[in-house]
């Protein structure tokens, strides 16, 4: 036999009997017990622990804030989605951050943009807030205004309450309103919706009353008993 031929050979035997030797030691243990893919791995994926919980996870402890958010409009957005993935939140010991810009977190989804679908509520930021938090005037957790959200039918001023208190006796900055008269409030609602009296805030909420919302607003915070504030 030519030695050219000879050497050809056992290159070949050479290789077929590494190759043996890399199936029978390098083959990790569990490889074909199912499939073309090593078994133990189902179970090691199985055993990870889960980076997100879950909104269900967060109600023993949230209640509140569970509660605000089944009742509104964002079921839709888990809390995870603000909130980051809470891993082993709290056992680990650490808090869950609270976004500090909303106005970052919420255009993500609610900035006018054409390509998106017209089923999210949309809008143009620099018009609707300008600097505000988004969180000024709506509760993240609930944030649709108006008392279109369970439970809110029954409570027109909802919306209000949040800056002028529960009874519209004011809160902090924000002033009192019960007990004022109709007339007075109605003509301030109605200067805010025309511009005539700025406040960024205001000037906001106004534009979406209706006149007969501002004649219910009048009525409703004038029959309540007047509060200590302004
Ligand atoms: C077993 C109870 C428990 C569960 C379940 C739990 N938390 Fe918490 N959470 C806590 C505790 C305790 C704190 C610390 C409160 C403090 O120090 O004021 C905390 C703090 C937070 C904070 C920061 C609040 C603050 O005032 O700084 C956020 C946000 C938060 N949790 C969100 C969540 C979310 C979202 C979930 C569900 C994915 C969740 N938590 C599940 C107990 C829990
Ligand atoms: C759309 C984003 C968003 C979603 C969804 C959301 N959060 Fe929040 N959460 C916020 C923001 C923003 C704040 C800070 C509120 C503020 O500054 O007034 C906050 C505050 C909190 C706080 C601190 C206490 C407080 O009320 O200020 C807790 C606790 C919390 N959220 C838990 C939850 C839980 C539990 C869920 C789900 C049931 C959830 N959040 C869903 C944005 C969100
Ligand atoms: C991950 C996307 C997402 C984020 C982040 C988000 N939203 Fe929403 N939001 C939605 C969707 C989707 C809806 C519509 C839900 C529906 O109608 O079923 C909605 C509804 C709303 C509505 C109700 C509109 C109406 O009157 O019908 C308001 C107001 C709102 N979001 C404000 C906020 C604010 C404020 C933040 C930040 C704290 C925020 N959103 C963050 C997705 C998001
Ligand atoms: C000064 C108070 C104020 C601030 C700040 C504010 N909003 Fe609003 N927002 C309102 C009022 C009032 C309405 C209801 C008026 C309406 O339906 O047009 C509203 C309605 C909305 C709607 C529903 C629009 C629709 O077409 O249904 C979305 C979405 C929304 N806001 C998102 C935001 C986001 C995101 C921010 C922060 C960048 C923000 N808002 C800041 C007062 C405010
Ligand atoms: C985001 C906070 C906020 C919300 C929500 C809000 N207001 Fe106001 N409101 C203010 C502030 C701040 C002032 C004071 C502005 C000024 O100095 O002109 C004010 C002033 C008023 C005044 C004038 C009071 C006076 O004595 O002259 C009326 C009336 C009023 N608000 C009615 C309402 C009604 C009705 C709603 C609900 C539809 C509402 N507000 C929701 C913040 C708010």
């Amino acid at each position: 036999m030519p030695t050219h031929i000879l050497r050809l050979i056992l290159l070949v035997v050479g290789f077929i009997i590494l190759a043996i030797a890399a199936a029978i030691y390098l083959t990790p243990e569990s490889f074909y017990e199912f499939g073309h893919y090593r078994a133990d791995s189902v179970g090691e994926i199985a055993a990870d622990t889960p980076q997100f919980q879950g909104p269900d996870y967060c109600e023993a402890c949230h209640e509140e804030q569970h509660t605000d958010w089944t009742a509104g409009v964002h079921t839709v957005v888990k809390c995870e989605v603000c909130h980051g993935a809470a891993r082993e939140h709290p056992a680990d010991g650490g808090k869950l951050p609270i976004p500090d810009d909303t106005v970052k977190l919420c255009t993500l989804c609610h900035e006018k943009m054409p390509a998106r679908p017209a089923a999210q509520p949309q809008i143009v930021v620099s018009e609707h807030a300008g600097e505000e938090q988004c969180v000024t005037c709506h509760d993240p957790h609930s944030p649709a205004l108006g008392g279109d959200q369970a439970g809110e039918e029954s409570d027109p001023a909802a919306a209000c309450a949040g800056c002028h208190g529960d009874e519209g006796r004011g809160t902090g900055d924000f002033p009192s309103l019960a007990g004022k008269d109709a007339d007075y409030l109605a003509m301030q609602l109605r200067n805010y919706r025309s511009g005539a009296r700025e406040n960024a805030m205001m000037n906001t909420i106004a534009e979406s009353l209706s006149d007969a919302d501002i004649v219910g607003f009048a009525a409703f915070y004038a029959a309540l008993e007047g509060g200590a504030g302004q």
